[in-house]
């Protein structure tokens, strides 16, 4: 007998064999109670949870956060106190495949991080773009199923995603982002993240900020060309599941600079545009970026669905020193994660390793399929027998003042409240001449898809037109119409 261990079943039984099931003779019919050959078909036929709704495909690792900088005059969040380092997990993906899908394929990036601080889960889940589609979180269902797949013949359709895009002006930015060479990164590695949405900070005397997060990767920001990226997608889909677990194993362990935006709560009010309207930047000239500290990634996963499947993040996950902003999409996102976790993975999903905190959990929540965690009693607050207590002196959260009547309506409130100035700059101001003629060919390569009509052709020029006259005639040109 080797040292090997003995293989055994899930309840820790020794198993009888790991080859043969239990028969009537060597060739005759098989036993109902070889209960340890139905455990294992059992368990396969479990081997699944529902893919992600969206960001299916993705690849992750463990990390961690150093702040080098004193940011307490804006933030009491003891995470981003300097000298602190906090272990999290990074998560990247792509958007709207499945979960065999291409990694180069034309989509943002998540870019969605786990903190697992000394008062509980701080997540950012944001994208490897600072925008979005749309603004308004009514839109996203209908949007993300304009990017999946047709009812009839379970096709991905580009007229269908023109339709949505032409049909929604405030698209414009993140489509612009979207067909540029940074919508097919060359890696997880060479691609900056964002928080995209504004965040509210506040220190420990109360004092408020807006926020905006920038992850900015130290690797250098490479992209795919249209034609490298179909390649890849052909000859070796999970392209950036292997960058990055082979550069974190040959011990190159990527890192970002971590970089704030801070505007002062009152600017708010009369910013120049709507400074929580998720389908805008600020200005670097208005709010420059500030470096905090950095985030490295240092171990791969042990098992990949423990770990990068089964892990849970949510916007709605925030800790003592940051809260939530009037972001409409950010409102909606804090209902959407919870929910869908709970769906997807069951309503203990926060028990599971990679979604528990590093923080004591003295929750009143409790039982529920798949519990491992065993409170005691006292199991219902308020009580008289020492159970855990809230202390709203110290988290109770920011405060402010809002007012309105109830309506359903755009915010156009501000001066610039515009759906193309800010792709309009990144073509005039940003763009070097190889990334325009790029953007001209990859929307023009997008548009030509055999489904997507000449009435449709013209809805897109016209959509490029609003940002750019020269982009709007290189699109033309490029779809055959002038
Ligand atoms: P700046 O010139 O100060 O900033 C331009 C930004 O664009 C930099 O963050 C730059 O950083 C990034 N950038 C460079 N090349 C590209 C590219 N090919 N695709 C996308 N982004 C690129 O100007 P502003 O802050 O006034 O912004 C001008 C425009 O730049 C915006 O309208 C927006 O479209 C874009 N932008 C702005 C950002 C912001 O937070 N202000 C962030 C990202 C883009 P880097 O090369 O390191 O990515
Ligand atoms: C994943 C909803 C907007 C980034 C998801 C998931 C849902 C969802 C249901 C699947 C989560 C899971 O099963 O684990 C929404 C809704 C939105 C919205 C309702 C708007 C109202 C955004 C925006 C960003 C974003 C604006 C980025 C700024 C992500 C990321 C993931 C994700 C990174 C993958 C997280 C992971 O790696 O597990 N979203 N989303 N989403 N979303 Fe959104």
């Amino acid at each position: 007998m080797s040292n090997r261990p003995i293989s055994t079943d899930d309840a820790g039984i020794p198993a009888p064999s790991d080859e043969h099931s239990l028969s009537v003779g060597p060739n005759g019919p098989l036993l109902l109670q070889d209960h340890y050959l139905i455990q294992k078909m059992a368990h396969f036929n479990r081997e699944r949870v529902p893919e992600r709704v969206v960001h299916a495909k993705g690849g992750g690792a463990h990390g961690v956060l150093r702040i080098t900088e004193d940011v307490s005059q804006f933030t009491k969040a003891k995470l981003f106190q300097q000298g602190k380092e906090t272990p999290l997990f990074l998560r990247f993906s792509t958007v709207a495949g499945e979960l065999g899908s291409a990694d180069t394929a034309r989509d943002p990036r998540g870019f969605a991080i786990k903190f697992y601080t000394e008062d509980g889960n701080y997540d950012i889940v944001g994208n490897n773009t600072p925008i979005f589609f749309i603004r308004d979180p009514q839109k996203f269902s209908d949007f993300i199923h304009s990017q999946k797949r047709r009812a009839d013949n379970h096709l991905r359709d580009h007229n269908m995603q023109w339709d949505f895009w032409t049909l929604s002006p405030e698209s414009a930015h993140q489509v612009t982002f979207l067909m540029t060479d940074r919508g097919t990164p060359a890696s997880w590695r060479h691609m900056h993240g964002f928080g995209s949405h504004t965040f509210l900070w506040y220190n420990a005397a109360g004092e408020k900020y807006w926020i905006k997060y920038h992850f900015k990767t130290d690797q250098g920001i490479r992209n795919l060309t249209a034609d490298q990226a179909a390649d890849l997608a052909a000859g070796d889909p999970d392209h950036h599941i292997r960058d990055l677990y082979d550069a974190i194993k040959a011990g190159d362990h990527p890192s970002w600079t971590v970089n704030v935006q801070i505007m002062p709560f009152e600017a708010a009010a009369d910013y120049r545009f709507n400074p929580f309207d998720l389908t805008k930047v600020w200005p670097h000239s208005d709010y420059p970026e500030i470096p905090i500290g950095t985030l490295t990634l240092n171990r791969n996963p042990g098992n990949y669905f423990a770990e990068v499947e089964q892990a849970a993040f949510e916007p709605s996950n925030l800790v003592p020193g940051i809260d939530t902003s009037p972001d409409k999409m950010l409102q909606g996102r804090l209902f959407s994660y919870p929910d869908t976790h709970r769906y997807r993975i069951g309503p203990n999903y926060n028990q599971l390793p990679i979604n528990a905190p590093a923080s004591p959990v003295n929750s009143y929540n409790f039982d529920g399929p798949m519990t491992v965690r065993n409170p005691q009693d006292p199991v219902y607050a308020p009580n008289s027998v020492d159970g855990p207590v809230a202390d709203p002196a110290r988290y109770a959260g920011s405060e402010y003042e809002v007012a309105g009547e109830i309506i359903r309506s755009a915010s156009r409130l501000h001066a610039e409240d515009d759906d193309y100035a800010q792709p309009r700059a990144l073509w005039e101001n940003v763009l070097s001449g190889t990334d325009r003629a790029h953007l001209v060919a990859n929307i023009a390569g997008h548009a030509s898809a055999p489904e997507v009509t000449a009435d449709m052709k013209k809805r897109v020029v016209e959509y490029w037109s609003n940002i750019h006259k020269d982009l709007g005639q290189g699109v033309s040109q490029g779809l055959g119409l002038s």
